[in-house]
């Protein structure tokens, strides 16, 4: 069994969190499939997935709830499927309406809700409003019998620790204070609703004060159903079978981010179930392919040669970037292992690609190769 399958095994969400663009919505499909692998009933929730990989894992339909994923490419790729995968991919505006349908009874109010240009605006264009759906979606799903673990692919955010405060982000900005401020556009709370009153900017034409003013009276009988989620969303993501898997590339400030995303989880007291450094370049034994490339000499010619030369040079020069940035964040989470996944140096997005992928996940990664070009350097 692998260091992560063990540190895996009891949870019950997984959270994939790390910096923009560094694999997460990548590596979330490969950690759904291994768990799938190993017997497990797995929901894959993924957020704005690249369209190749959207396809490979069946996920053409917008309907925001999972889908079981079709195992027959899984099995040609050469995995065998014990559990259940099953995966969908994240709508917020659904979701939002989703859960304003839950907290209002009563048909009539809801439809108001749901019609009201104010309402429309603020959970498109209000930040923090993505990482929520996908806490309420993670939620919803959570108290479901028909899964046996939960893996979240998180949304693009300038800063990671987005998505851990957004439900209070949410909820301040939910409980209209903001929004209140606009009716009176005076005074020392204005600035503070500036964000708000840029994404009501787009709303054009007459009307605007008369929604808002709807919008307000509207959302307050479901405030306080909205709170109590807010603290139960808050009590799900502390339990201890909830875990965070921290993503990063090898690069500086990926790595800076994702030791302060660590520092951040412990402190509120949440769960870190692994840290994976995606992208890294392996190094080789640097002397071995300087005399591989003399030998070749003769074969490619000088000129050809000394090309192979410089690549390979390169490839050392990110081997040893990594080996550096791999050896802070080592020392940053000292209670853990990083597992290295190799930079394929192409999209991932067919199901053979991910079944790759899943198995350097589970199969411990790169770390002793990426540790012998640290040992070099
Ligand atoms: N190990 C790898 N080798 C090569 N390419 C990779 C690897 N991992 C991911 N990629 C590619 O990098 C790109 C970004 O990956 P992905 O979409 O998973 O990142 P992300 O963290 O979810 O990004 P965002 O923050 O925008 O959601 C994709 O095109 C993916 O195919
Ligand atoms: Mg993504």
């Amino acid at each position: 069994v692998s260091a992560l399958s063990r540190r895996l095994a009891a949870q019950r969400v997984v959270i994939c969190a790390g910096a923009g663009g560094v694999g997460k919505t990548t590596v979330s499909a490969a950690v759904a499939l291994g768990l799938a692998a190993e017997g497990r009933r797995v929901a894959l929730v993924t957020i704005d997935p690249a369209r190749r990989l959207a396809e490979a894992l069946g996920l053409g339909r917008l309907d925001n709830d999972p889908r079981p994923v079709n195992r027959a490419p899984i099995a040609t790729a050469g995995l065998a499927v014990k559990g259940e995968l099953w995966a969908m991919m994240l709508d917020a505006q659904r979701t939002f309406d989703e859960l304003i349908a839950r907290l209002t009874p009563d048909p009539w109010t809801r439809e108001e809700i749901l019609h009201n240009r104010v309402y429309q605006h603020l959970t498109g264009a209000v930040t923090g409003s993505h990482e929520y759906a996908a806490i309420a979606k993670l939620f919803e799903l959570a108290r479901r019998p028909d899964f046996d673990v939960l893996v979240l692919d998180t949304p693009p955010s300038r800063n990671a620790l987005d998505f851990l405060h957004a439900p209070e982000r949410l909820g301040g900005l939910l409980e209209g204070r903001a929004l209140r401020v606009l009716l009176a556009p005076t005074g020392y709370g204005a600035r503070a609703a500036g964000l708000v009153v840029a994404a009501l900017r787009r709303i054009t034409g007459a009307g605007l004060l008369e929604d808002l003013a709807a919008f307000l009276g509207l959302f307050g009988g479901i405030l306080d159903g909205l709170r109590t989620r807010s603290a139960d969303v808050k009590r799900l993501l502390s339990e201890s079978s909830t875990g965070f898997l921290i993503v990063t590339s090898p690069e500086p400030a990926p790595v800076q981010e994702a030791i302060f995303l660590a520092r951040e989880l412990d402190r509120a007291g949440l769960h870190r179930c692994g840290t994976i450094v995606n992208r890294a370049h392996p190094g080789a034994a640097h002397a071995a392919v300087l005399e591989v490339v003399a030998r070749l000499e003769p074969a490619l010619g000088r000129e050809l040669a000394a090309k192979v030369a410089e690549a390979h040079e390169e490839v050392q020069r990110l081997a040893e970037r990594d080996a550096v940035a791999l050896e802070r964040l080592e020392l940053a989470l000292s209670d853990e292992l990083p597992i290295c996944l190799a930079d394929r140096a192409r999209d991932l997005h067919d199901v053979a690609d991910l079944v790759e992928l899943q198995r350097e996940v589970f199969g411990d990664g790169l770390a002793d190769v990426s540790r012998v070009a640290a040992r070099q350097s």
